[in-house]
């Protein structure tokens, strides 16, 4: 019995100890529960070094108000869950499981030597627009709720916080919220106890922008913030100036447009200074409006030219950061073409001058019309598999539901489903999400699969329900990458 429980044990340990940084994937905590941490922070342990996640704690049927949860890790990519950091208060004039407790952000304050959490406090019908503040002498919590309050008088949407490493001194970033006299974005330097605001350094006016949060280089700061769509991912840009309190840029988009910043929205970032090199990532929330306690994180290095005052956001779909050295590195995986592959039923092979060897595997639908990637070469371990897939739902589904968000009146289908079955095991089926991208551009998407330790797996594509059809997304590739070291 102590045997199988040790396998047990390994098992979890071993499908949980994620040394990759996968964006999109279904991340584990180590034990066994999905990371549940949303449009939150990363806040450094002042004497460990430890990092530790925020956000926002969503549960399925009462995703606003469940509080703010923490997570902590070496590595950024392996989570210990350590519960509510804030947990909601029945009956509270703030923090009822019935308020908007959003974008939690947690910064050290030297002056009273604890932690200070700063979040977006409002009603169920944000009519509010606050800030709320809650402290604990111990970074992972349990916080104390002390206030919530108008930022200098004003109305606070959505909520950020930059700390200045130059002089320690701590930033509010906040949107003012949709009405016509606000939609500004407002940059305030914190008091240095980090306990009030106390003044506006910049106001980035009525670019009608949220989700916000600075990143800091030797020579500039870069305010990230995305357009206003909901749960919707849009073009996220940003400005740069050499000093806080401007002047900023025009802004400029940080991705490929029309990936929509890979189907993400701003919201944080971090910077690790590594004996070898500096890194800076994009935190991002990759929300699913359908599900949206189950949204993924998107992580990415960004990559930043002071000189030519450029700022990008890199795509990989599986990498290996070392957080002592500050590098990153992309793990290589062996692609399978859609254009190689088995078709079966009503799916077909069609001309796509975007795709590899200009094709593309598209008509997946139910059980029947699927396709099979063939020849794969497995491990007998789990590994990431990403999906290359195109969702030409913004393209219009008339008067359907879930007509588009590129049409006048326009919604958004945000997703298909895609059935996912190795070896023909159709006993075991995995759901791939596969969001909305855009006529002519090709994301991907990630899933843990264990492979046999040979070269002749299959992988079958077909389509599942998703509110509205049996549709799969077009297929361009899959790509295998190896497990992870241990
Ligand atoms: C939220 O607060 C505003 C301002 O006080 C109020 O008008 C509105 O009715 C409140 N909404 C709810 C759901 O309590
Ligand atoms: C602080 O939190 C850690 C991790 O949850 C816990 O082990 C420790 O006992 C806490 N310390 C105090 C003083 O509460
Ligand atoms: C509040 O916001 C409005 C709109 O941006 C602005 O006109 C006003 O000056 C702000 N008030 C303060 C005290 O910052
Ligand atoms: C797929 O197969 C399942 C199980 O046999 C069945 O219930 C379902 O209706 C099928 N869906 C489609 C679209 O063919």
């Amino acid at each position: 019995m102590a045997r199988s429980t040790l396998c047990a044990f390994m098992l979890l340990a071993g499908l949980s100890a994620a040394k990759y940084i996968v964006p999109g994937g279904r991340w584990h905590a180590t034990d066994g529960s999905l990371v549940n941490a949303h449009a939150g922070c990363v806040t450094v342990d002042k004497d460990t070094g430890k990092f530790w996640l925020f956000g926002e704690y969503k549960v399925e049927g009462h995703t606003e108000g469940a509080g703010v949860s923490v997570y902590s890790s070496d590595d950024l990519a392996t989570w210990e869950n350590h519960g509510l950091a804030l947990a909601p208060v029945e009956g509270h004039e703030y923090i009822s499981p019935h308020h908007i407790i959003q974008r939690p952000k947690v910064v050290y304050s030297k002056v009273s030597n604890e932690y200070h959490m700063w979040w977006h406090a409002d009603n169920s019908s944000y009519g509010l627009l606050l800030q709320g503040f809650a402290r604990s002498p111990n970074i992972s919590g349990p916080y104390t709720f002390v206030s919530a309050t108008p930022p200098l008088g004003n109305w606070s949407q959505d909520f950020g916080i930059f700390t200045d490493r130059k002089d320690g001194r701590s930033y509010a970033l906040y949107s003012n919220g949709d009405r016509r006299e606000g939609r500004d974005v407002y940059l305030s330097a914190f008091n240095e106890d980090a306990t009030a605001l106390e003044k506006v350094v910049h106001r980035f006016d009525k670019y009608d922008l949220e989700g916000p949060t600075i990143i800091q280089t030797d020579k500039s700061y870069y305010a990230l913030m995305s357009h206003k769509t909901g749960y919707r991912p849009n073009n996220v840009v940003a400005f740069r100036a050499d000093s806080l309190a401007g002047p900023w840029s025009q802004p400029f988009t940080v991705a490929p447009l029309n990936t929509r910043t890979y189907n993400s929205q701003s919201g944080f970032s971090l910077t690790i200074q590594g004996k070898k090199k500096t890194t800076h990532l994009y935190l991002g929330d990759q929300w699913d409006q359908n599900s949206n306690w189950e949204s993924r994180y998107i992580w990415l290095p960004m990559e930043i030219d002071d000189r030519k005052k450029t700022l990008d956001v890199v795509w990989n779909d599986v990498y290996d950061l070392d957080v002592k050295s500050g590098e990153w590195t992309a793990v290589e995986g062996k692609a399978y073409l859609a254009a190689d592959a088995k078709t079966a039923g009503a799916a077909f092979k069609q001309e796509a001058n975007f795709a590899s060897k200009n094709t593309i595997v598209t008509g997946i639908y139910g059980n029947d019309s699927t396709v099979t990637f063939e020849g794969i070469t497995g491990t007998g371990q789990p590994q990431w598999v990403s999906f290359y897939y195109q969702n030409t739902d913004d393209m219009g589904f008339g008067d359907q539901p879930g007509g588009t968000p590129d049409r006048i009146g326009g919604t958004w289908q945000l997703r298909r489903i895609a059935s996912v079955v190795v070896n023909g095991k159709t006993d075991k089926v995995e759901t791939l999400f596969q969001r909305d991208t855009h006529k002519g551009i090709i994301l991907s998407t990630p899933l843990l699969l264990t492979l046999e330790k040979d070269k002749k797996n299959t992988i079958t594509v077909g389509g599942l329900w998703n509110g509205f059809d049996y549709k799969g997304a077009d297929l361009d590739r899959i790509v295998v990458y190896p497990p992870e070291k241990r």
